[in-house]
C-alpha cells in the first residue's frame, strides 16, 4: 500500500527530481584542488537551500580550516527512533577531460543514466535519502526523526567531520543508526549491505638529489639519479613471487578471514572473465596469490604508487639527471591494522630501502581506519526487509575495497548500526570518466529508503 503510494510520487516528480540532481551535479565541488574553493561553497548553497525547501531545520557548520558541513533535521517525536543520513556533496577531479562523452559538469541523461562526475558518488545516492524524506513529510507519513550531516572532504581525508563527530560526541548527531549510501549494489538487481571497508594510509615520498637538473653527459655517472632511486624503492614494496607487501610487520595486525566469509564470498556469482573485459585488464595478476579477487579486493592489504613524477616530462628528449622524483603512494589498510603503526613501518622501510646518495622525505597526507560493522539488531532488519520488499531478494552482506573516513568515527563515537546500503552499480565509473547513475536506481533508492524509515516509525 504505502509502496504504491511513494511510486506515485515519484512518477509524479520524476522531472522535477532529475532537474534538482542535474543543478547539484552541474557544481563542480572538487575538493582535492583549492581552484574549486567557491564551487565547494556554492554546493554548500546549493544543499543547505535545498534541505530547508523540503522542510528541514538546517545549519551550516563552518570550519576554521575546512569545508562546511550541512546539517539538517525533522525531530517528529522525540520518543521515536532516529536515522542520521551521512552523505558527502565533494567530487574527485574530472580528469582526464577528453574521455568524456559528455562534459563532466553538464550532466547529460542517456539510456536511463545520468552522466556526470558526482552522479553515483556521492551526489545521486545522498539525494536518495532527502528524496525519500521529501515524500513523507509531503505526505504527512514521517513517523521516524531524520537528520542528515553531510560533508565536502570525504575525497581528501574528511579531517573536518572527524574533528567534528568527536567533539559532538553524540550530541547533536545522537541517533539510533547511521544510513549511508555511497557505495554500490553487489550486482543490478542484487541488493548488497556493506559490512566492512578497507581503511587508508596515503603518502608522498619526495627523493632529492643534486641541487639542480644536471646534464647527464657532464655529471651522469657518479650522482646518483634521484628518479632512478625512486624507482628502486617503490620497485620493492610488492614481493614478485607472492605478490605481498614487502613492508616489515606490514600484516601483523591483519585479522584473519573467517571461515563463513570465505564460504559465502565463494558462492556469490563472479565472472571473471567479464570483470577483466569490463576494467581491459589480461589477467588479474596482483596482490596476494593464495586469496581470491573478492577476498584480495574485500579482506587484504595493498600498496600502490598512485602516482610518479619529476624529471623531464615534455615532448622530444632531454638529457638531465632530475633534481628531483617524487610518487604518491597509498596503502589499503584491513582490520584491524592501525594507519599510525603503518605508516611507521613504511616510513622506516622507504629509508632502509633508500641508496646512498639521495635524500628521502616520506610525508604523511591522509589516513582512515578500516571498519567491520556488526549487522545485527532490529533496525539492520527492517532495512533488509524494506530492501527485499523493492528489489525482490535479501541483500548479501559484502564487505568493500573502498574508503569513507568517517565511518570507523561514527562506529566508535555513536556507538550504533552503520547501514552501508549503496544504490550504485559495479560499472558506475566512479572517480572514473562518464561516470554515471542509473535512474531506475535512483528511484528504486528512494522508494526502499521511505520503506525503511516507514517500518522504522512503526517500531
Ligand atoms: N564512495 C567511495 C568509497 C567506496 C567506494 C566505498 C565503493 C565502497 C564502495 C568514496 O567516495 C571514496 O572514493 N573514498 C576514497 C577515500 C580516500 C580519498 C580517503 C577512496 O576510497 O579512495
Ligand atoms: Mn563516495
Ligand atoms: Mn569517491
Amino acid at each position: 500500500m504505502s509502496s504504491k503510494k511513494v511510486r506515485e510520487w515519484i512518477d509524479q516528480k520524476k522531472d522535477k527530481i532529475i532537474d534538482d540532481l542535474v543543478e547539484f551535479l552541474k557544481i563542480p565541488s572538487v575538493s582535492t584542488d583549492p581552484k574549486y574553493s567557491g564551487d565547494i561553497m556554492n554546493a554548500v548553497k546549493f544543499l543547505s537551500s535545498h534541505c530547508k525547501a523540503i522542510g528541514l531545520d538546517t545549519k551550516v557548520i563552518e570550519s576554521d580550516d575546512g569545508y562546511p558541513l550541512v546539517y539538517a533535521e525533522k525531530i517528529v517525536d522525540p520518543n521515536k527512533k532516529t536515522i542520521l543520513f551521512y552523505g558527502h556533496y565533494d567530487v574527485q577531479p574530472p580528469d582526464p577531460l577528453d574521455e568524456w562523452e559528455s562534459p563532466p559538469f553538464s550532466p547529460s541523461i542517456r539510456d536511463g543514466n545520468i552522466y556526470a562526475r558526482g552522479a553515483t558518488d556521492d551526489k545521486g545516492q545522498l539525494f536518495i535519502h532527502l528524496k525519500a524524506v521529501e515524500y513523507l513529510l509531503e505526505s504527512n507519513d514521517l513517523q521516524t526523526n531524520v537528520k542528515f550531516i553531510f560533508e565536502g572532504e570525504e575525497e581528501s581525508g574528511g579531517e573536518t567531520i572527524e574533528a567534528f563527530v568527536i567533539q559532538d560526541q553524540g550530541k547533536l548527531l545522537a541517533c539510533d543508526a547511521v544510513f549511508i549510501s555511497d557505495s554500490a549494489m553487489y550486482a543490478p538487481g542484487y541488493p548488497s549491505v556493506v559490512y566492512g571497508l578497507r581503511g587508508m594510509v596515503y603518502t608522498e615520498i619526495r627523493v632529492s638529489g643534486p641541487s639542480n637538473d644536471l646534464h647527464s653527459g657532464v655529471f651522469g655517472g657518479p650522482v646518483v639519479n634521484p628518479a632512478n632511486a625512486l624507482a628502486l624503492i617503490i620497485g620493492k614494496f610488492i614481493d614478485e613471487e607472492s605478490g605481498k607487501v614487502t613492508i616489515p610487520n606490514f600484516y601483523e595486525e591483519v585479522k584473519d578471514i573467517e571461515e563463513w566469509e570465505r564460504k559465502e564470498w565463494a558462492q556469490l556469482p563472479f565472472d571473471e572473465k567479464k570483470y577483466k573485459e569490463s576494467i581491459g585488464v589480461p589477467e588479474l595478476a596482483g596482490g596476494e596469490k593464495d586469496y581470491s579477487i573478492l577476498e584480495r579486493i574485500w579482506a587484504r592489504p595493498t600498496c600502490d604508487v598512485n602516482g610518479i613524477f619529476g624529471g623531464y616530462q615534455g615532448v622530444g628528449g632531454k638529457t638531465i639527471i632530475p633534481a628531483w622524483a617524487g610518487a604518491k603512494v597509498s596503502m589499503r589498510l584491513v582490520p584491524w591494522q592501525t594507519p599510525e603503526n603503518i605508516f611507521n613501518y613504511f616510513e622506516h622501510y622507504v629509508r632502509y630501502l633508500a641508496p646512498v646518495g639521495v635524500n628521502v622525505d616520506v610525508e604523511l597526507l591522509s589516513v582512515a581506519r578500516p571498519v567491520l560493522i556488526n549487522l545485527e539488531g532490529e533496525i539492520f532488519r527492517l532495512a533488509e526487509n524494506a530492501i527485499e520488499e523493492v528489489w525482490g531478494r535479501k541483500p548479501v552482506k559484502v564487505r568493500e575495497g573502498g574508503t569513507i573516513p568517517i565511518v570507523s568515527t561514527f562506529f566508535e563515537t555513536l556507538g550504533v548500526p552503520i547501514l552501508l546500503v549503496g544504490f550504485g552499480l559495479p560499472d558506475d565509473g566512479l572517480h572514473s570518466p562518464n561516470e554515471k547513475f542509473s535512474l531506475n536506481q535512483l528511484f528504486k533508492g528512494i522508494e526502499t529508503v521511505s520503506e525503511f524509515l516507514v517500518a522504522v516509525g512503526n517500531l
